[in-house]
């Protein structure tokens, strides 16, 4: 089965190709062709994502890259018919608010055949409004073209198989224990979820303000570094430690670190690293302050994820622990997670992104994709079952 994959939720537009031999959750996967593109400098002259114009960057990216996802999976071939009047039709009306969009599909497909595609996956949530409906519309055009089913995929799900995607050894999903615990730490989510099997998600924890990721981003740029913050913060933070700096401010809070339940909250945090930078008065921050200031952010937020983390473990009896999200390429994060784990859950196994399926990105969204169209004979029905009733995962 050959799945093309559209990833628009945020600010990384992908589109891949990818090849699924056998069933959820066995099956073994062939990355094709994987278009990836960052709005990441754009944003950052603005200092945010402006949704309106995350949409615009998708719609503009939209063609390009599945026209470099086929060329890679060498499936690009010229065309040798035309589409009807009513096809010409169906696509401008799927996306008759992307105009550009439409005009630059009709084109591409005047010059090109579409292969045989057998399933489109594209993430529908949770994400930016405008920047998710680009892609599930031209997704939609897409299928109305070859005529397949599209699979609607929920990005934090597509966060969670992105790390039990084992690339070194099969490039399948790895063999887990259930039940397993899933800590998505992201830009827009920070979540603790309990996988009681396959496809089955339960949320037991949350951040009741910011999101870790989003954290990070703030605190980057109160410390004047770029978007987004978490890499800038990480790489001074370890230079920070490689020089055994002592403490900028060594009485940063860990919140809710205590609080008895599985939630969780990082906007004191930042508000309090807000503070010690103010305390200086008009002074700027050396260097040096900036890499120690990093260092104990990052020290407060890993040891409140850990902490509650190890609970969740605890108090459902879990063995397998799934980080994913893109904070989850926090190499300080990986190695403190790891050893914690190691010496007091000892027959824990925790997974953890590859490097390129840590930030968003297509191709995990496959993954769930699949899942959920075989899933249903193989795993069970693949569910979301809300724990708290309205809220989505
Ligand atoms: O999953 P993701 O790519 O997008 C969302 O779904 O939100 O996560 C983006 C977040 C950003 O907040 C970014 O600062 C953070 O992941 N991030 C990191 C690192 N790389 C990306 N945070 C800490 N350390 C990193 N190395
Ligand atoms: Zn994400």
């Amino acid at each position: 089965m050959i799945i093309l994959s559209i990833e628009t939720s945020a600010d990384e537009t992908g589109v891949s190709l990818v090849e699924a031999e056998g069933s959820f959750p066995t099956a073994t996967y062939t990355l094709l062709g994987n278009g990836l593109r960052s709005q990441i400098e754009l944003h950052n002259q603005y200092g945010g994502i402006f949704p309106m114009m995350a949409k615009r960057e998708h719609a503009k990216a939209l063609i390009p890259l599945l026209q470099y996802s086929l060329e890679e999976a060498d499936l690009l071939a010229e065309n040798s018919s035309h589409l009807s009047s009513e096809k010409i039709d169906e696509i401008n009306k799927i996306l008759e608010r992307e105009t550009d969009l439409a005009k630059d599909l009709l084109e591409f497909l005047s010059k090109y055949e579409l292969p045989e595609i057998n399933l489109i996956t594209v993430t529908n949530g949770p994400g930016l409004e405008p920047a998710l409906w680009v892609g599930v519309n031209f997704a939609k055009a897409v299928a109305s073209v070859i005529g397949c089913p599209v699979v609607p995929v929920n990005h934090m799900e597509g966060h969670i198989l992105a790390s039990i995607f084992d690339v070194v050894e099969e490039d399948q999903l790895a063999q887990i224990e259930f039940p397993a615990i899933a800590l998505l730490i992201s830009g827009g989510h920070t979540e603790l979820i309990h996988m009681p099997n396959w496809g089955e998600y339960i949320k037991i924890g949350q951040t009741r303000d910011d999101a870790v990721g989003e954290a990070f981003d703030k605190v980057a740029r109160l410390l004047g570094m770029g978007y987004p913050g978490g890499p800038e913060i990480g790489k001074r933070a370890s230079e920070a430690r490689t020089q055994n700096l002592p403490p900028f401010k060594s009485n940063l809070p860990r919140p809710m670190i205590h609080s008895g339940d599985l939630d969780f909250s990082f906007s004191g945090l930042k508000t309090a690293v807000l503070y010690a930078v103010k305390d200086l008065g008009e002074v700027e921050l050396t260097e040096t302050q900036k890499n120690a200031l990093s260092r104990d952010f990052e020290d407060a937020v890993t040891e409140v994820l850990l902490k509650k983390t190890k609970v969740a473990l605890d108090t459902y009896g879990a063995k397998t622990l799934i980080i994913g999200g893109g904070v989850s390429a926090s190499p300080h994060l990986r190695a403190i997670f790891t050893k914690e784990l190691l010496s007091s859950n000892e027959d824990t196994e925790v997974f953890f992104p590859i490097k390129q399926l840590s930030t968003d990105n297509s191709v995990m969204i496959a993954l769930a994709g699949h899942a959920h169209k075989e899933g249903a004979s193989t795993a069970g029905a693949v569910k979301l079952i809300k724990a708290d009733g309205n809220k989505s995962l």
